[in-house]
């Protein structure tokens, strides 16, 4: 290990171009953390958000920083000899952003509680995707809507990182799965398990739809929860992923009888360990649309807010 690392360092909130390549201190582990060097680094819209200094109540890094919450990598400290994550293990996992520093670096320490070995059926770029999006989709469709067969699961944005790992789960856990996505995407969905694509360029969504028990709003636009509360039976559940629900989207869930609620991912190793199983036996998979150079994270980030995205963006950080 060398004292110094390549890293993407933001010394101010703007556009993508206040992503810099810069060399600074290596990070030291502390506590229970773990050491990775990180061979990948997933991105992710809340990265856009800190990076422009908006990521409203997950809180902004502290400047100079680091971002990046998702690392594929291998441990090379762990917090003492007969921890289970040895050096040498291969893992994957979520940094500690803002917290500390993050993923688009060569190094990063993180808890040991959000790490766990990475599915040893994919390579490190492929793994990076998963994190965040995985354990968002996750805590979405098992822990809040608690999927199952005969229940009715309306995903918005089913082809973004979070949509296409939230089309999986609702469908391994039995859920008939109506998703929203562009028509490019509809074919793909219906392979990942979708029992209905209904694109929403064209036309109001809502007039393909016939009520659900559970709805998630992972577009987040003024609009798409507002337009779902009515397609939600009373008594079911809006999740509204991308932003606060508003005092509108309350009243309009209180006189539908529709149970509303604002969703926060957190790290978790024991679910990710878990998701890592799904991955290895097949039943669950990761795409990765494109893979940037840790110089070029400007470019994922201009790509990643154009919106359109299919499945994850990675950045390499190391040959494997
Ligand atoms: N609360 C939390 O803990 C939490 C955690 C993670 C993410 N999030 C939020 O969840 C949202 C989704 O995250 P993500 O990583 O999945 O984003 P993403 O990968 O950037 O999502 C891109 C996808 O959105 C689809 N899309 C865009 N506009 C759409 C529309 N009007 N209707 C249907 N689909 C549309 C696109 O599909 P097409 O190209 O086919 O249109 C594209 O595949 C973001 O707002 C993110 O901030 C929240």
């Amino acid at each position: 290990m060398t004292s110094t690392m390549r890293a993407m360092v933001i010394t101010e909130n703007g556009g993508p171009d206040v992503l810099l390549p810069r060399e600074i201190p290596t990070p030291t582990r502390l506590g229970s953390e773990v050491l990775v060097r990180v061979l990948a680094a997933g991105v992710n819209p809340f990265d856009v958000e800190a990076r422009e200094g908006r990521a409203g109540s997950c809180g902004s890094p502290e400047l100079p920083a680091v971002l990046g919450c998702d690392f594929s990598g291998v441990v090379v400290e762990s917090p003492y000899a007969l921890h289970p994550l040895k050096p040498g293990h291969e893992v994957y996992g979520v940094a500690s952003v803002p917290r500390s520093a993050g993923s688009y670096a060569e190094f990063v320490s993180v808890p040991a509680l959000s790490v766990a070995r990475k599915p040893g059926t994919l390579s490190h770029v492929e793994a990076a995707g998963v994190p965040l999006a995985a354990l968002t989709a996750w805590g979405l469709v098992v822990d809040v809507a608690k999927a199952h067969e005969g229940q009715r699961i309306l995903i918005h944005a089913g082809a973004g990182g979070v949509g296409h790992f939230a089309v999986q789960f609702a469908a391994y856990f039995g859920a008939h799965v109506v998703t929203t996505a562009s028509a490019r995407n509809a074919s793909w969905l219906r392979q990942l398990g979708a029992a209905q694509v209904v694109d929403h360029t064209v036309g109001a969504f809502e007039d393909s739809v016939a009520p659900v028990d559970v709805a998630l709003d992972l577009v987040g636009d003024t609009d798409t929860a507002l337009r779902t509360v009515h397609l939600v039976r009373p008594g079911g559940t809006l999740v509204a992923v991308s932003a606060p629900p508003t005092s509108v989207l309350q009243d309009a869930a209180d006189s539908a009888g529709v149970r509303l609620t604002g969703y926060a991912v957190a790290p978790d190793a024991t679910c990710l360990a878990v998701i890592a199983r799904l991955i290895d036996s097949g039943d669950v998979g990761v795409y990765v649309d494109d893979v940037y150079d840790l110089e070029d994270a400007a470019d994922a980030h201009r790509t990643l807010a154009r919106g359109h995205t299919r499945g994850k963006l990675v950045l390499k950080i190391a040959d494997e």
